[in-house]
């Protein structure tokens, strides 16, 4: 089995992450209710049953509630607090009723004020990572390496990652920060698949089309930086969904899914994280089911290692095309 960048830097994290953006309800304002609390407890023991002890959160996550939900839940169990790797990220800002659109911020006030909102949801006293979650274009990277360096000092925070960032944004950032980048979470899944897509067609006109820019996922594996999948499960869209609206292509691949999932004797889900997983970079999926029965049916994913004709099937057919 790969061992993970963050169990070689000994952070005993496990090889899935829960995703918790789907606690709290809806991205309303409305106050938590005792029912999202009982969906926040049977999450969280779901994943802890298949052997997940890390979270993942943000600030922006149902508005504040996810981690509310989240704190409620440590609260009443406090014992959990040391046996989980909390994870949150901040430098989103929601657009207010009458704003435009949603803005990023990575100015050393808003980072600070938006790890005491985040702890103070949590009720908890430190988060072991705190990942930058969308590169900001106006990010002056003295004063994030500045903010950075007090949540360190104070102990607010004990190691730090971005998300959604190209190899030269995190060069930029860690050229002005005395903390590693130990973490970049990106968008990843056998649905979404730029990240592979950029590295075959290097030398091909359709390269210059490519949502990754060059270099990320082998700047991550050469620094020990580990990469996180967001959107991992794809929405469900090969482990079950209804797919009359997908293309021929998603249909396909969802019945080759099916096909090795019953020729393994295991769940689709644990196929297309496993796709992920196979991969060499040691990839740690964020899954964002909080359904304690589809958390269950993410189990086998470790436990499984495609082969290579298995895999090359798998991307091949969510491309829709052959590789060149
Ligand atoms: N860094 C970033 O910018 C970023 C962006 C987005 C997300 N994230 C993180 O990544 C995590 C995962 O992202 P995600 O939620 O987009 O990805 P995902 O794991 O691919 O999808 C989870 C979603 O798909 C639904 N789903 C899964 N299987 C299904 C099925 N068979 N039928 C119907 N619905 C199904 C789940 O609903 P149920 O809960 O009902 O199972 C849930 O809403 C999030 O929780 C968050 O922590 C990070």
């Amino acid at each position: 089995m790969k061992t993970l960048p963050l169990n070689k830097r000994g952070i005993p994290a496990s090889r899935l992450v829960l995703g918790c953006m789907g606690l709290g309800g809806g991205w309303d304002r409305e106050a938590i209710t005792k029912e999202q609390i009982k969906e926040g407890h049977e999450a969280v023991e779901a994943a802890l049953s298949i052997g997940v002890n890390m979270f993942d959160h943000a600030d922006i996550y149902t508005r504040g509630k996810a981690e509310q939900v989240f704190g409620t839940v440590l609260k009443e169990r406090p014992e959990l607090r040391e046996r989980i790797i909390l994870q949150s990220k901040c430098g989103i800002k929601l657009a207010e009723p009458g704003e435009s659109s949603n803005v990023f911020d990575f100015s050393k006030s808003h980072i600070l004020s938006s790890v005491d909102g985040i702890l103070s949801r949590l009720g908890a006293e430190y988060l072991d990572i705190l990942l930058l979650h969308r590169p900001d274009p106006l990010m002056d990277p003295v004063e994030v390496g500045e903010a950075l360096h007090l949540l360190k000092q104070s102990g607010k925070v004990r190691h730090f990652g971005v998300s959604n960032m190209s190899q030269g944004q995190i060069k930029l950032l860690q050229a002005y920060s005395d903390e590693p980048f130990i973490v970049n979470q990106l968008e990843m899944s056998l649905e979404k698949i730029y990240w592979l897509d950029s590295v075959v067609s290097v030398n091909q006109q359709a390269w210059r089309e490519q949502g990754m820019p060059e270099g990320t996922i082998e700047h991550c594996r050469l620094e020990n930086i580990q990469l996180q999948a967001w959107g991992p499960l794809a929405q469900g869209k090969y482990s079950g969904r209804p797919l009359d609206e997908e293309s021929e292509t998603v249909r396909s691949t969802a019945r080759l899914v099916r096909t090795l999932a019953d020729e393994k004797g295991t769940t689709p889900e644990a196929i297309v994280l496993s796709w992920l997983m196979t991969h060499p970079a040691a990839i740690q999926p964020v899954i964002g089911t909080v359904n304690p029965k589809r958390i269950a049916a993410c189990e086998g994913a470790d436990k499984l290692t495609l082969t290579r004709k298995e895999w090359y099937d798998l991307y091949v057919s969510s491309r829709g095309e052959r590789l060149p």
